[in-house]
Order: C-alpha cells, then sequence, then structure tokens
C-alpha cells in the first residue's frame, strides 16, 4: 500500500507486542495502541502539557500519560468524565500485506476544555508601596506543642524592625502551617512535564505551597529564610518547599520566563551544633539559581559548636543574646537597602 496519505508502521506481527506505543510519522507523534485484537491510533501529544502519551501506560481503556496522569480514551480520544471535552485527534488504522498503516490527517480536531487560567499565570508586575518583606520560617514543630525555636525568633527580630523602624510592609509565613504536596520529581520524567504553576499546585486547590509562591514571585522585594540545622543541612520542611521552586528555575531554562526579577534573598541560620556555612553556600546557590540577588553578607549564623549537645543551654543563649538580635535587624537594614538600589535602576 503506497499512499501518502497513510504511514507504514510497521509488521503487525512486531507491532502486536505491545499494549502501547510511541509512533512517530515524521514531527508527528501518534499513541498506537493494542487491546482486545484491534489497533487504535491518537495524537500521541497530551492537551495537559504535550506529554508523549505513546510513552504512557494503558488503564483499562484508557492511554494514561507519563507526566501528570491525564489520560485519554485509547479508541475515542475523550478525556473521562467530567472532563469529556478534553479529545485528542483520533487517527484511523488499517492492516494490509502484514503491515499496520495509520492515516497521517486526523479525523477530527483537538479540543480543550475550557479551564480559567491560573492565577499564578497572570503577569507579573510590582504594585507602588514601600518595601515588602516576606519572612518564610522553615522550623518543624508540633503545632500542637509548639516550642522555642532560635531561627525563628531571629527572624521575628528582624521582621519585627523592618515593619516598625523601616516601615515595610511585612509578612510571616511558617511553612509547617501550610499543607502542600512534596514534590512529584516530574523533572525527572522530563525537564518540559516540570510546569509553572506547579503541576500540584494546578491540579490541588488545596495545596497551600501557592501562598509561598504568591509571596516569592508576587509580593515581595525581599525575602528572608530562617532554618534550623538539621544533621549539617537545612532543616526537612526547607528542601520540601526547595524542590517544589524547581518549577521557578525551570522556567528560565526552558522558556527563558524570569520569575524572580530585583528581589532580594538573606538567611538566618541557627543550629546547636555547626554547619553554617555550608547551610549558607546552599540556600545562596539555591535562591541565586531561582533569580535572587543578594546584599552585602547575606546571612547571619549561629552554632555553639559540634560538642553543645545542651540545648536548654542553647535556647538560653539565643533568647538572652542582644547581638544576634542586633545581627538580625542588620541583616534586613542591609537586604532592604540592596532592594531599594535595585528598585530605583530602570528594568
Ligand atoms: S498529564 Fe500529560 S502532560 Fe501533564
Amino acid at each position: 500500500m503506497r499512499d501518502k496519505n497513510w504511514f507504514d508502521a510497521g509488521p503487525i506481527g512486531e507491532l502486536k507486542s505491545k499494549k502501547l506505543q510511541q509512533i512517530m510519522t515524521g514531527e508527528t507523534r501518534i499513541a498506537l495502541a493494542y487491546k482486545n485484537g484491534e489497533f487504535s491510533a491518537v495524537s500521541g501529544e497530551c492537551n495537559h502539557e504535550g506529554g508523549p502519551l505513546g510513552r504512557g501506560r494503558m488503564d483499562g481503556d484508557n492511554i494514561v500519560c507519563p507526566w501528570h496522569g491525564w489520560s485519554f480514551h485509547r479508541k475515542t480520544g475523550h478525556a473521562p468524565a467530567p472532563n469529556e471535552i478534553d479529545c485528542l485527534p483520533r487517527h484511523e488504522v488499517r492492516e494490509k500485506s502484514g503491515h499496520l498503516f495509520i492515516a497521517i490527517k486526523p479525523s477530527n480536531k483537538r479540543t480543550h476544555s475550557l479551564h480559567p487560567p491560573h492565577p499564578l499565570t497572570r503577569t507579573i508586575s510590582r504594585k507602588a508601596g514601600p518595601i515588602r518583606v516576606a519572612a518564610i520560617s522553615t522550623s518543624p514543630m508540633d503545632k500542637n506543642y509548639p516550642r522555642y525555636s532560635t531561627s525563628e525568633s531571629l527572624l521575628l527580630s528582624a521582621l519585627t524592625h523592618a515593619r516598625l523602624t523601616l516601615k515595610a510592609e511585612t509578612k510571616l509565613i511558617k511553612l509547617r502551617d501550610l499543607n502542600f504536596h512534596h514534590c512529584g520529581g516530574f523533572y525527572s520524567i522530563d525537564e518540559r512535564a516540570c510546569t509553572w504553576p506547579c503541576t500540584f499546585t494546578q491540579a490541588d486547590k488545596k495545596d497551600q505551597l501557592t501562598e509561598v509562591y504568591e509571596a516569592l514571585v508576587f509580593w515581595a522585594d525581599v525575602i528572608l529564610v530562617a532554618t534550623p540545622i538539621r544533621w549539617g543541612n537545612a532543616s526537612s520542611l526547607y528542601y520540601k518547599m526547595a524542590e517544589r521552586l524547581n518549577c521557578i528555575q525551570n522556567q528560565v531554562l526552558l522558556h527563558d520566563k524570569t520569575l524572580i526579577r530585583n528581589k532580594v534573598a538573606a538567611f538566618i541560620i541557627t543550629g546547636g551544633q555547626d554547619n553554617v556555612q555550608a547551610v549558607a553556600g546552599n540556600m545562596m546557590m539555591f535562591f541565586g539559581e531561582l533569580g535572587f540577588m543578594f546584599p552585602q553578607k547575606p546571612f547571619i549564623g549561629h552554632s555553639r559548636g559540634w560538642a553543645a549537645e545542651d540545648m536548654d543551654n542553647n535556647i538560653a543563649y539565643v533568647q538572652s543574646n542582644e547581638r544576634l538580635k542586633q545581627e538580625a535587624r542588620e541583616l534586613v537594614d542591609r537586604a532592604i537597602s540592596t532592594s531599594k538600589s535595585l528598585l530605583k535602576k530602570k528594568p
């Protein structure tokens, strides 16, 4: 069968060996399914973000996208209810002379259900007004049995100073109060699978990391991030947040789109035991990659050293130490001053 409208996908015997596979006809991706002795072909590009459906898996009669799990009927191309308006182009198939042929032109158009744009896709523009400082505490603790946190207490010293003395608008985010998914690792499947807004943010309205995205991308001029040192690293909650921020950095790589511009980050790092410099280095590298700028001396740290196991004395030390509180205030002084110079510059 030689016809420019049909593509020879190969010998039927070979194609039957896979329930689902991706077939390329030139630049076009087709998802070819084989079930109950019959072939069916639909577009291999997912309606969501273009994931390669032919590399997904079958769930009954549905093809499940390998990127974020949207599914489509292998024959009709429709998504399951209530999203059935989402429909993939279908391609006719024919068997001839032991080969399978796929129609190059689809028999229907792709249709999308009307998903309203996510609020985080709005244009980023700074509203006029005083400098805005968002403080993020990453200290994990049991909400029902709160305890004294040295990093959070210094963060509050900085924030109070920013609000009362420097007349900044301020916001405190305690990560432990937010209910949010850990990263799904979509980037590890394919860099394009890590989307802005994050797939979990789009899919789960209850995911509360939106508060952090709003603060970092839209609201704040300065962010202060405070972490305790846990086994030589920032806290587990810090990393849970950081992994979900991959989608911000990924926009630069994939779409040359910078979400963070002219913003300043500074850090407060405390631990009963040591490793302040390593934690600071890691945080600066990460927030630098997101697009943040740094003031001179962008972090303050406190640790009483490796042998300090007497945590009650550490707490008492931080509570009564005026020098540490003064350092926290000076940190936010420097951060706000850097922010003001950045904002004065023309973009
Ligand atoms: S579910 Fe297919 S690209 Fe997201």
